[in-house]
């Protein structure tokens, strides 16, 4: 079966993205169904080369998944050709992904949070500037979209599998 690329993004690449990425990545080695290949990017170059925030490897760590290996790079126009999925964190992220998506790309760009309620304008809250409890609620909030995502890909796959 195919795997499917997905990219997940927000401004500095050291806290909600790389998050998001462990995340999916523990909940599609789990799947037995849906195969993805995940990165992570920012809109910003503030932190490239930079692994996560150390607050946010505490808090996946806590979960048993581990994002200490990753390292933080910019987004490229070049990432629009080569994923099928770009799921940014916020409406910000959203509005400055969209000013260099080129016409015709391969990926599906979305607001990640509008796979679930959970969070509010389907924004996942930047926890930068917080205490560790926003960590703790981004990890949650990430967890409910996550599996609201491998959900509707694998229903997806049920569909084409079924016509
Ligand atoms: P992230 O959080 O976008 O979730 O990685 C931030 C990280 C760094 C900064 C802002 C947000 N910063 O201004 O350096």
């Amino acid at each position: 079966m195919t795997s499917q690329k997905v990219l997940t993004v927000c401004l500095g690449n050291i806290c909600r993205s790389p998050a998001a990425q462990g995340i999916i990545e523990s909940l599609s080695a789990e799947s037995k169904s849906v195969f993805l290949e995940l990165d992570s990017a920012g809109t910003a170059a503030y932190h490239i080369g930079s692994p996560p925030d150390p607050r946010s490897i505490a808090v996946l760590k806590q979960v048993g998944i581990h994002i200490d290996q990753q390292k933080a790079r910019q987004v490229s126009k070049a990432d629009f050709d080569e994923f099928d999925w770009i799921l940014a964190m916020d409406r910000e992220n959203l509005a400055n992904l969209k000013k260099i998506q080129p016409k015709h790309s391969r990926a599906t760009l979305v607001l990640f949070g509008e796979f679930h309620p959970s969070v509010s304008f389907g924004e996942v809250v930047d926890p930068y500037y917080g205490d560790e409890s926003g960590f703790i609620e981004m990890r949650q909030h990430l967890t409910n979209i996550a599996q609201a995502f491998v959900n509707h890909l694998t229903l997806k796959r049920e569909d084409s599998v079924s016509r």
